[in-house]
């Protein structure tokens, strides 16, 4: 039985040679991952405490990023380096089949979690690689017309416009509004875009530039009462938002492990539609394809790191087990005192919208005058509080992302942090 190590313990493991001392010292992975207690969300800070212990992030670090990296949990990392030892350990073609199997369930998992069919589900390495399929496999030409949004991340955006030039397709762009003026104006101008050339809308469901939620039902149902296919990049959603992709209905959906879902590096999805599969050539071809739908044709990337997949799964199960109306509950709420604390401060320009139809927890504001460069360095290093830099001209500050393994008091904390700051300087 591995012993438990104290919070000392783990702060002096830590100090000592950071990841790799946690690593030679499973006995804290395993003690830092007790089971939830049995009443669930419903027994408030104290269950969400014990939810925070259950990440390897030392206790005084606030680290609100989760649009770009999130940590993986104890149970994430232990099946990670579990599978992966078993890997080395046991090289044989007996335990690659084991791990196969296993792919398979991750497989399920994710279309359990997405409320899909596991024959529409394609295990890729991230929602980069998720999109960048999707914009190679569409057959389209000249003539045709793609429909995109102007905030998409380079991955459904440029992705887009370079292939355009080399298929001789054209692109039209729906603008950004700020602030955010309402669903109805973009399902609109959504609509509007839309020709009898458009073969293709993509858009994003939540914007990792200012937050900007998108009714995504509505999009996707426009675009298929036209015959038009649509591609949601599900990036900033998949694992905060309780996503249901039948009742949003896209054709794809991408998403990443490694951010919300707080699972390992290295691994995405793809939903395609059933009624899509017609539609998608094969973007490569290998050996050691999924083994079921779509993934028999489309995800022949030859030789995979299984560990990874399972870790995933691990990850999903997590968030399950937790609920995930109440992680997406508990996220908008932190982003909620987040927005309502930060409006507050002089000079403050807020780029997102406080309404809930009309953003998440991505939450995005301007500092006054402030260096945000030097802010951000001052708030990791005197605070213990992490957030990301937007430069440019456009929209630019602070992008604060918070997620269920953030607290009340960490949010405090950098409203608090902040007003010094806006006051004294950096
Ligand atoms: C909306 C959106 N799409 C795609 C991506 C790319 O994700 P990844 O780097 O995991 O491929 C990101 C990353 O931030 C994103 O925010």
């Amino acid at each position: 039985m591995a012993r438990p190590v104290s919070r000392r313990q783990f702060t002096r493991l830590f100090a000592a040679g950071g990841s790799a001392a946690l690593f030679a010292h499973p006995a804290w992975i395993r003690a830092a991952a007790p089971p939830l207690p049995p009443d669930g969300p419903a027994a408030g800070e104290a269950f969400w405490k014990n939810v925070r212990e259950q990440f390897v992030m030392p206790p005084d670090l606030g680290v609100m990023n989760a649009a770009n990296l999130c940590p993986a949990s104890s149970r994430v990392i232990e099946a990670l380096t579990r599978e992966t030892a078993s890997v080395d350990r046991d090289p044989s073609p007996q335990n690659r089949a084991r791990l196969t199997g296993a792919k398979e369930a991750t497989r399920a998992s994710l279309a359990d979690f997405l409320r899909v069919s596991p024959d529409e589900i394609v295990i890729t390495r991230n929602t980069s690689e998720s999109n960048n399929l999707i914009s190679n496999a569409l057959d389209l030409k000249a003539g045709d017309e793609v429909v995109i949004f102007s905030d998409n991340h380079p991955s459904n955006h440029q992705a887009w416009t370079a292939k355009a030039k080399r298929f001789g397709y054209s692109v039209a762009v729906v603008e950004h509004q700020n602030p955010h003026p309402g669903p109805d104006y973009y399902v609109d101008a959504f609509a509007k875009a839309m020709t009898a050339r458009t073969k293709v809308v993509a858009f994003t469901h939540l914007s990792n530039t200012v937050g900007d939620l998108f009714p995504a039902a509505e999009i996707c149902r426009r675009a298929r009462e036209r015959g038009v296919l649509s591609v949601l990049d599900g990036a900033q959603s998949f694992g905060l938002l309780d996503v249901d992709l039948r009742a949003i209905d896209p054709d794809f959906y991408s998403g990443s492990a490694h951010k919300w879902p707080c699972g390992a590096r290295e691994c995405g999805v793809l939903f395609i539609n059933q009624r899509a599969h017609e539609r998608v050539w094969p973007p490569s071809y290998s050996a050691y394809p999924g083994a079921v739908g779509i993934s028999k044709t489309v995800e022949g990337f030859g030789q995979r790191d299984e560990a990874t997949m399972i870790a995933f799964a691990e990850a999903l199960k997590f968030q399950s087990e937790i609920g995930r109306a109440a992680i997406e509950k508990r996220s908008r709420a932190l982003a909620q005192q987040l927005m309502a604390g930060v409006s507050k401060l002089d000079g403050v320009k807020m780029w997102t919208s406080t309404s809930p139809e009309r953003s998440a927890a991505v939450v995005s504001f301007l500092p006054a005058a402030l260096d945000t460069r030097k802010l951000a360095a001052a708030l990791y290093e005197n605070d213990r509080l992490a957030v990301a830099t937007r430069g440019g001209s456009d929209r630019s500050g602070l992008r604060v992302s918070p997620h269920f393994y953030n607290s009340p008091e960490e949010i405090d904390r950098l409203v608090t942090a902040l007003a010094g700051y806006l006051k004294s300087g950096v």
